[in-house]
């Protein structure tokens, strides 16, 4: 066994605010202690109003680089000396690495946990299929009809409590993503799939209102929210007979090419969901 931390140690973290409660942390300590790396992984919760500042803080690499969660994702993008295309298409960045020469990259890795929880959770699901609907229209429903985009879905349909906002999101995107035109009922009554990107559901809370009656029960049912980890939506979808995909196999999911960004190497197989599960 390793020290835990020394003079060689890389550091790494995840910025959020609040960011207290987040799994970020047990996820990557857990993979970098079964691999024996020389690394460690903490979480930082700067003043909202600080984020800019506290990201130029660590231009050179004082540590390796960050995952970031609500709300900073947007900003982080837009701070970036060179986000990816798919931070641009998702018009938010869960990553930023610190380079040695000063410059700041920006990547978005949640498209590719979304895509990987339902490979792992939907064996056989096939996003080319038919079209998705999404609930929301902020930086989360944007990554996510982003990821549905680049799997080849003919149609991204976004519905949103504020209906200009929907549009607005979906303009920014361009075809085949568009805002919810037809009623509900018939959009639903065609879907592949259904994501909840808004926090509706989270501790607790009101889950979406949409009506799930008209819903296929070959769709499959995603929450990105995994506290708890069986909403209310998912609990509905499940009872129709839909399959479903939570939000901790995405949140795991968008770990594993981060860790790989940060550690530079991929994470081993071990079964880091019965922890976070447990905690
Ligand atoms: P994020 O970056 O996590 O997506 P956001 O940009 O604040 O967060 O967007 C939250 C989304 O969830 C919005 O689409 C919001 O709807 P509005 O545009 O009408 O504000 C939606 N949302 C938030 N709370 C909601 C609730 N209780 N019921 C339904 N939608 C909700």
């Amino acid at each position: 066994m390793r020290a835990r931390v020394g003079a060689s140690t890389v550091v790494a973290g995840v910025v959020g605010a609040p960011v207290r409660h987040s799994l970020s942390p047990l996820i990557h300590n857990a993979w970098l202690e079964a691999v024996d790396l020389d690394g460690v992984y903490v979480a930082f919760a700067p003043p909202a109003e600080r984020f800019g500042a506290f990201c130029e803080g660590l231009r050179g690499g004082a540590i390796r680089g960050l995952n970031v969660t609500a709300p900073f994702k947007e900003e982080a993008l837009a701070l970036a000396d060179e986000p990816s295309a798919r931070a641009l298409a998702a018009g938010s960045a869960n990553l930023l690495l610190f380079e040695t020469d000063g410059r700041i990259l920006a990547d978005s890795t949640d498209g590719r946990g979304l895509l990987q929880a339902f490979a792992e959770q939907a064996p056989g699901f096939d996003p080319a299929s038919g079209p998705a609907i999404i609930l929301g229209a902020g930086g989360a429903a944007r990554a996510a009809a982003a990821a549905f985009v680049e799997a080849g879905a003919p149609e991204v349909i976004l519905l949103n409590r504020t209906q200009a906002r929907a549009k607005a999101t979906a303009e920014a995107l361009g075809p085949p993503v568009r805002a919810l035109t037809e009623t509900t009922k018939t959009a639903l009554a065609r879907a592949n799939v259904l994501v909840n990107a808004t926090p509706a559901g989270l501790a607790g809370s009101a889950g979406p209102t949409v009506e799930l009656a008209r819903l296929p029960s070959t769709a499959v049912v995603m929450d990105m929210i995994y506290r708890p980890l069986r909403t209310a939506l998912l609990e509905a979808a499940a009872s129709r007979g839909c399959r479903t995909v939570d939000g901790l196999a995405m949140l795991i999911g968008q770990a594993r090419p981060s860790f790989e960004a940060l550690f530079g190497r991929a994470p081993p197989a071990i079964d880091v969901r019965t922890l976070a599960e447990a905690a």
